[in-house]
């Protein structure tokens, strides 16, 4: 590994005021370019580690860095963090305040003492990146569930991040919401953007994510997602089931209906590839 991470956690160990210690000498980074999906049971970890890695948090032991250099908490280390790294949480009740859409999404550009015309087109640019454009002057408490949530996500795209972080956020949406978030997730990673999601969902992690991470109680373990999420060992210690699609892959291959280096298939259409063709879809 010649490039240093992105944005990394180094030894850090971390727990709540009075509470059991949450996280112990973990060590977590997020590559360039990777869509990296964080997965544990309820309570493993999820959201703290992610507040750790966009600075809400500070380690007790350990090191955040930002490509390789350790950030400093003070107003200038959390601005550069701020502008590398930005966590949409899992609810966005949590995370909108403002009148109106428009007003909430332009809080974080204007907080970077950027010009009005930036700041402008900024907003203009986050609320289009979510396809919300239509809806920058509706009041935010408005909104219907999805909107709230996509009106978060643009506010986080407007300081144009080089790492988005998202905490469960398919959680509460509905299948077609789910579908227009993937997609919006994937343009966004076309631009360049590292997207990194926690969730306890694996076959939305199999089929969505490059790498995945997995919150054992013995620390990370990460992984190309096909490779990370057919091991039965490790998804039990995180307390996951196997993904279906690669159950799918054992009963194909078992069946001699999916060679043995073929990938296994992700989604409902990629399994009616392999049925149809025998050959797999993806090589
Ligand atoms: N604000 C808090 N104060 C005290 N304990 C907390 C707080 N937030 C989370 N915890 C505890 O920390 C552990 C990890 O929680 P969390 O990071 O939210 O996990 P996950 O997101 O994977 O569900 C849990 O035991 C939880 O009860
Ligand atoms: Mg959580």
């Amino acid at each position: 590994m010649s490039e240093p991470a992105l944005v990394a956690l180094r030894g850090v160990s971390f727990a709540y005021d009075e509470g059991p210690v949450v996280l112990d000498g973990l060590d977590f980074a997020v590559p360039e370019g990777r869509a990296l999906a964080l997965l544990g049971r309820n309570g493993s970890g999820k959201t703290t580690l992610m507040r750790l890695l966009s600075g809400g948090l500070r380690p007790h032991t350990g090191q955040l860095t930002v490509q390789g250099r350790p950030v400093s908490y003070d107003r200038k280390g959390l601005t550069r963090l701020r502008t590398t790294v930005q966590l949409v949480v899992q609810d966005p009740d949590d995370q909108l305040f403002a009148a109106s859409v428009a007003q909430d999404v332009s809080f974080g550009p204007l907080n970077l003492g950027l010009s009005d015309a930036e700041v402008r087109s900024r907003v203009a640019e986050a609320l289009d990146a979510l396809d919300i454009a239509a809806l920058a002057d509706r009041p935010t408490h408005l909104l219907s569930y999805g909107q709230r949530k996509r009106t978060a996500i643009a506010g986080a795209v407007a300081m144009r991040p080089r790492v988005l972080i998202l905490d469960e956020p398919t959680a509460g949406l509905d299948p077609d919401g789910q579908e227009r978030l993937l997609a919006t997730l994937d343009a966004l990673r076309a631009r360049g953007t590292t997207v990194v999601m926690a969730t306890h969902d694996v076959d939305l992690a199999l089929r969505w994510a490059d790498d995945a991470a997995l919150l054992t109680p013995s620390g990370v373990r990460t992984g190309p997602a096909p490779t990370a999420l057919a091991r039965t060992d490790l998804l039990r210690q995180a307390g996951l089931r196997l993904p279906w699609g690669v159950a799918a892959a054992e009963l194909l291959r078992a069946q001699g209906l999916l060679g043995e280096s073929v990938a296994g298939p992700r989604t409902a259409e990629e399994l009616a590839a392999v049925t149809a063709t025998g050959a797999g879809p993806r090589g």
